[in-house]
């Protein structure tokens, strides 16, 4: 209300400010000058009142909590890490100690990431085998760590210019529309690695696992492949590992835990590697998995389940 009055003022004042041609010129520019300072003074009045009516439209946010974090609430248990999530570093310090540099993907990627730069060519069947879910706007939210394989590419592709190579391992979170049982989940844990080089190999590839999954399961493991497909590897392997007895194995039992193979030369020139030159291996696999057997648990959903005496075991 108080700037419609100064308002008022100001018409006042511009009616008084007409008055000027009828007073003697030589009295003109001091009436002048004096004018113009009461219309700056209503003005700096007006812009005033403006501000602090915008501030007052915006409620203060009460920032302090709600409660005293410190106290002692009865019944109320004390928090701790997520089983998955210590295993995942874990897997990651194995991978580190290999000389891995680490990188995150996004939950919510898009088209190219998760399939085109994958050398999924438009239309392709094995996009149908992902069941991706879908955002209104078409991103997705990933159904594999492999769509950080471009940017894993891109990110340290210099590095193979001075003669070094690009050594990635990628652990995040993916989501599958998929029907939920005892080993399927539709959120899950996968890591990724990737790996680029003038040279490069299966065989390395096979050693990297195997002492990855010694390292991890601290004891010595057999490993074996058979043939997989995936667009963007070729040749595509899928890798098995043993499940001894002590992990509730029979003997004679094999754990499928990733998909790998010899990165698809697509697959590299769309992140502007020449695969005349460079060569590379890729590997993704699930991570709940792993700690199954690590546990001998037999329900993935225990994970996402959020069941308080499920999480306190750990
Ligand atoms: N992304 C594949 C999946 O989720 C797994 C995979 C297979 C990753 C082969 C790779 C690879 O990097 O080379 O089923």
């Amino acid at each position: 209300m108080e700037i419609e009055k100064l308002k008022e003022e100001l018409k006042e004042l511009n009616k008084e400010y007409a008055k000027i041609k009828t007073i003697p010129v030589e009295e003109r520019k001091a009436f002048g000058v004096e004018m113009n300072k009461k219309k700056q003074a209503i003005l700096d009045k007006i812009k005033a009142a403006e501000e602090a009516a915008e501030d007052a439209e915006i409620e203060p946010l009460d920032i302090t909590a709600p409660c005293d974090f410190n106290a002692e609430i009865p019944g109320l248990k004390q928090g701790s890490k997520h089983p998955l999530m210590t295993e995942l570093d874990h897997v990651v310090d194995i991978y580190q100690a290999m000389g891995f540099n680490v990188m995150e993907p996004r939950q919510l990627d898009d088209e190219f990431h998760m399939f085109d730069s994958l050398n999924f060519s438009k239309g392709h069947p094995a996009r149908d085998g992902y069941d991706t879910f879908r955002t209104s706007e078409n991103f997705i939210p990933i159904a594999h760590t492999s769509a950080m394989q471009n940017r894993a590419l891109t990110t340290y592709k210099d590095r193979l210019e001075k003669g070094g190579q690009i050594a990635v391992v990628i652990p995040g979170r993916v989501f599958r529309n998929e029907d939920v049982d005892p080993t399927h989940e539709h959120t899950f844990y996968q890591c990724e690695g990737v790996y680029v080089a003038e040279k490069a190999n299966m065989g390395e590839l096979l050693g990297i696992f195997k002492n990855f999954f010694e390292t991890y399961y601290g004891q010595t493991l057999r490993i074996k492949t058979q043939p997989g497909y995936f667009p963007f590897t070729e040749p595509s392997f899928e890798l098995l590992v043993e499940k001894p007895k002590s992990l509730g194995g029979k003997g004679d039992g094999w754990l499928e835990l990733l998909g790998c193979g010899m990165i698809h030369p697509n697959v590299l020139k769309a992140a502007g590697i020449d695969p005349e030159k460079y060569k590379g291996f890729a590997w993704g696999g699930g991570i709940d998995r792993l700690v199954m057997m690590k546990y001998m648990l037999n329900d993935v959903r225990y994970f996402e389940s959020g069941k308080l005496d499920f999480l306190e075991e750990f």
